[in-house]
């Protein structure tokens, strides 16, 4: 008989404090009927015991953080998976991208379950680049720029959907400002909303009827020009990122207003309150 093996999974994938969060074991193959047997390291008795693969957290919170592991018992053998639920709060931190690299970057570590057919992203950038750059880059193997926020030049913001982009303009001032921007879609109008410092520019639109596809490797700090690679250190981020946040839903005015405080209503896909990351190359967090 061939090995089981097994894996858990989180949902969503980035968990937010105080939502609703599960981790479900699943068994690869056709093993039959099995039975889960869910451990935390550190507590002496089991947490659940029975048919169920899924273990539910009405709330999720730092007292849940630590080491999980899943047993799934069946007719053809035992199979045993571990997860480790971590949660990166980075609210007050900032990355730092301190010069031009062909390579550096953060990569993101959670991707929406599933296609997305409204989205907001939201991010804050202090940065003196006079030359383009990219911010925020969501690939998919088919398209390079699914999902992109790139700054042409300072007076400028483009929004890529699936390949095709809108252009704002912003005032320029004397001084780099630190600038926080977010970016709606929504595929059943095509409606693009922007915002900039709290404020909404007008509306403008692309891509009706398109779906945004959820396997994507996101990155911040490079433009990707192919799935998870292909930078170019022309298009590289010099500055400041901080308070990223991507959801699947189209924002309110005051709910962006909220994200700019680091305190949104809606749990995001991703925030700067349960940000899973790996920073590559030279880039630092600071408070
Ligand atoms: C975390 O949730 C558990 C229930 O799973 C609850 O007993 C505990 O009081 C909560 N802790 C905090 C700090 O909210």
């Amino acid at each position: 008989a061939e090995r089981l093996t097994a894996r858990i999974q989180a949902k969503p994938p980035a968990p937010t404090l105080y939502h609703r969060l599960q981790l479900s074991c699943e068994v690869l193959g056709d093993p039959g009927r099995q039975e889960f047997l869910w451990d935390k390291e550190g507590s002496h008795k089991p947490l659940q015991r029975g048919p169920s693969s899924v273990l539910h957290f009405h709330s999720f919170n730092k007292s849940h953080l630590g080491t999980y592991s899943c047993t799934a018992t069946g007719p053809q053998g035992t199979a045993v998976a571990t997860y480790n639920l971590q949660i990166n709060d980075l609210v007050h931190k900032v990355f730092v991208f301190p010069q031009e690299t062909k390579d550096s970057h953060v990569l993101l570590r959670a991707q929406p379950g599933q296609p997305l057919q409204t989205l907001t992203l939201c991010l804050r950038s202090y940065s003196d680049l006079a030359r383009p750059h990219g911010l925020f880059s969501y690939a998919t193997r088919a398209q390079a720029n699914e999902v992109l926020l790139f700054k042409p030049k300072p007076s400028a913001y483009e929004f890529h959907i699936g390949g095709k982009f809108v252009i704002f303009t912003i005032p320029l001032g004397a001084a780099p400002s630190q600038q926080h921007v977010c970016a709606s879609w929504e595929s059943a109008t095509g409606i693009v909303q922007f915002w900039l410092d709290g404020r909404a520019w007008p509306r403008k639109g692309l891509q009706k009827g398109y779906r945004v596809g959820a396997e994507a490797a996101i990155v911040l700090g490079q433009d990707q020009d192919s799935f998870g690679g292909s930078f170019d250190a022309k298009q590289s981020f010099v500055g400041e990122i901080s308070s990223v946040y991507l959801w699947d839903v189209v924002l309110s005015a005051s709910a962006v207003k909220a994200a700019m405080e680091d305190t949104p209503y809606e749990a995001p896909i991703f925030g700067w309150r349960n940000f899973p990351y790996r920073a590559v190359g030279e880039v630092y967090l600071k408070p």
